[in-house]
């Protein structure tokens, strides 16, 4: 049916940007969309395989737990599970909380956490309360993508210090520290995402944790530890959280249950100093009010059946098989001159390939293949990272991951051999390798090391 004549004057008019220029805040000027939002709408295609999300595979949460729970809130807790709540969230929610932290060693004070819309949130919320334009905000490269549109659109000064296997690299931090410190700049705040790191799935090593934590008291600055994926190990020993190494002091730290039960229900927490803690309520009372009341029931309930660590062992197993599967498909796929992470948890592997590459083109070119990635300059506020991209293995199955990785090795081939027919310059190993079919890890560059991020020397921070 066609439009009637008024809506179609309303839609001409709206979409007229000039009649709004004017009015927007400058901040907006420096407000960036999220890559992965943008890809959620490509990739909702049935057709094609996603390896660009961050989704956790909610399909393994039993539906009949999920029915259970929220019936028994209908019956027993309507009217309370449909009203308001506190702004820092349910006692009964914190005390879950608590119980997700104990299972890491840590131990804060019920009155240090607030409950929030998402771990998003928490970092949202961190950066209105303590970041103003111009501030220097120190983060790792690659950084968590979907912290960057947050640090963009509060005006931030981003530096971003280079990753290695063993997380963000704390010698360079020092210098940036002391080159700020002669500037008389003091950051607001470092980010890291220390354990299993989106996008990189590295993790930092403990002699980094150690003496981030001493710098952090040395130089009186906070350090906020993202930590979603904090209990999805598959190997390795656990490391203990920068929370729990500093007790508090100078740690912020962000936690969320959407990597361990489910994203939809968007139930983040924040721990922070107290004199912090209460300018981030004063600021979610003005963003949202209060997280979800019938949210924080189910987490109520769902905590209450005891079953919760089971889940994330479930996870675990599920994600360790997603993993392996995708080394192994990227042993099978990707050239020779390709390297990338092997994490011990999370949910990422970070994948860089030969510099002529850059992945957002290489995106647009596998997309036609039905097949998507997030490519490495999301990760960035400069413009590196254009040969790398962030690989997603836990929301879609090992046969999946296979063809994807499959599609995604297929269309770098045809890029390299593109390159080497326009600049003569072919890559004959790599072209070599790959007709070979099936490698090993010993076909890998470098004797088998595989990580884009290379060791730094003995006692290198
Ligand atoms: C490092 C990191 N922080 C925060 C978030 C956002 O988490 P939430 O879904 O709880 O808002 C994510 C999600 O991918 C993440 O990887």
């Amino acid at each position: 049916m066609p439009e009637p004549p008024h809506r179609r004057r309303a839609h001409t008019r709206t979409r007229d940007l000039e009649r709004y220029a004017d009015l927007f805040a400058e901040r907006t000027q420096v407000m960036r969309s999220s890559a992965m939002r943008d890809l959620m709408a490509v990739t909702a295609r049935p057709e094609v395989i996603s390896l660009a999300g961050g989704l956790p595979d909610t399909s393994t949460f039993p539906p009949q737990t999920f029915a259970a729970q929220m019936t028994r809130i209908a019956q027993e807790s309507a009217a309370e599970a449909l009203q308001y709540g506190p702004t820092e969230g349910f006692e009964e929610t914190v005390d879950c909380i608590l119980q997700v932290m104990g299972a890491e060693g840590m131990l804060p004070d019920h009155e240090d956490v607030i409950v929030t819309t998402g771990g998003q949130q928490a970092i949202d919320l961190v950066c209105k309360t303590l970041v103003d334009p111009g501030d220097v905000v120190i983060c790792e490269a690659p950084t968590y993508p979907g912290a960057v549109p947050v640090f963009c659109s509060y005006q931030a000064d981003v530096v971003q210090i280079e990753c290695d296997a063993d997380g963000m690299r704390i010698d360079e931090l020092e210098d940036v520290l002391a080159k700020l410190a002669a500037e008389g700049r003091r950051p607001k705040f470092v980010y890291s995402v220390p354990s299993f790191q989106n996008p990189a799935g590295v993790t930092m090593s403990m002699g980094r944790r150690q003496r981030l934590v001493e710098l952090a008291r040395q130089h009186e600055i906070l350090v906020v530890e993202d930590s979603p994926y904090g209990l999805l190990r598959f190997s390795g020993e656990p490391l203990p959280p920068l929370y729990q190494l500093d007790g508090g002091d100078f740690v912020i730290y962000i936690g969320t249950l959407s990597k361990i039960l489910s994203p939809g229900i968007r139930l983040g927490w924040a721990v922070a100093p107290p004199p912090v803690m209460a300018k981030i309520v004063l600021g979610k009372q003005a963003s949202d009010l209060c997280t979800s009341t019938l949210t924080q029931y189910f987490v109520r309930e769902y905590f209450a059946e005891g079953r919760w660590r089971n889940y994330i062992a479930s996870l675990v197993d599920i994600y360790r098989r997603r993993r392996d599967t995708m080394l192994a498909a990227l042993r099978d796929h990707f050239p020779a001159e390709a390297t990338w992470t092997e994490p011990e948890g999370g949910m990422f592997i970070w994948a860089t390939l030969p510099e002529y590459i850059d992945t957002s083109d290489l995106l647009a070119r596998a997309l036609r293949d039905d097949v998507a990635f997030v490519p490495g300059q999301a990760a960035y506020v400069d413009e590196r990272g254009q040969s790398s991209m962030r690989l997603n293995f836990s929301g879609v199955d090992e046969r999946e991951i296979e063809e994807g990785v499959r599609r995604i090795g297929k269309v770098v081939a045809e890029q390299m051999e593109l390159y080497g027919a326009v600049t003569g310059e072919h890559p004959v190993q790599a072209q070599r390798q790959m007709s070979a079919g099936k490698k090993g890890e010993a076909d890998q560059p470098d004797g088998g090391d595989v990580l884009p991020f290379r060791k730094s020397g003995e006692g290198s921070q």
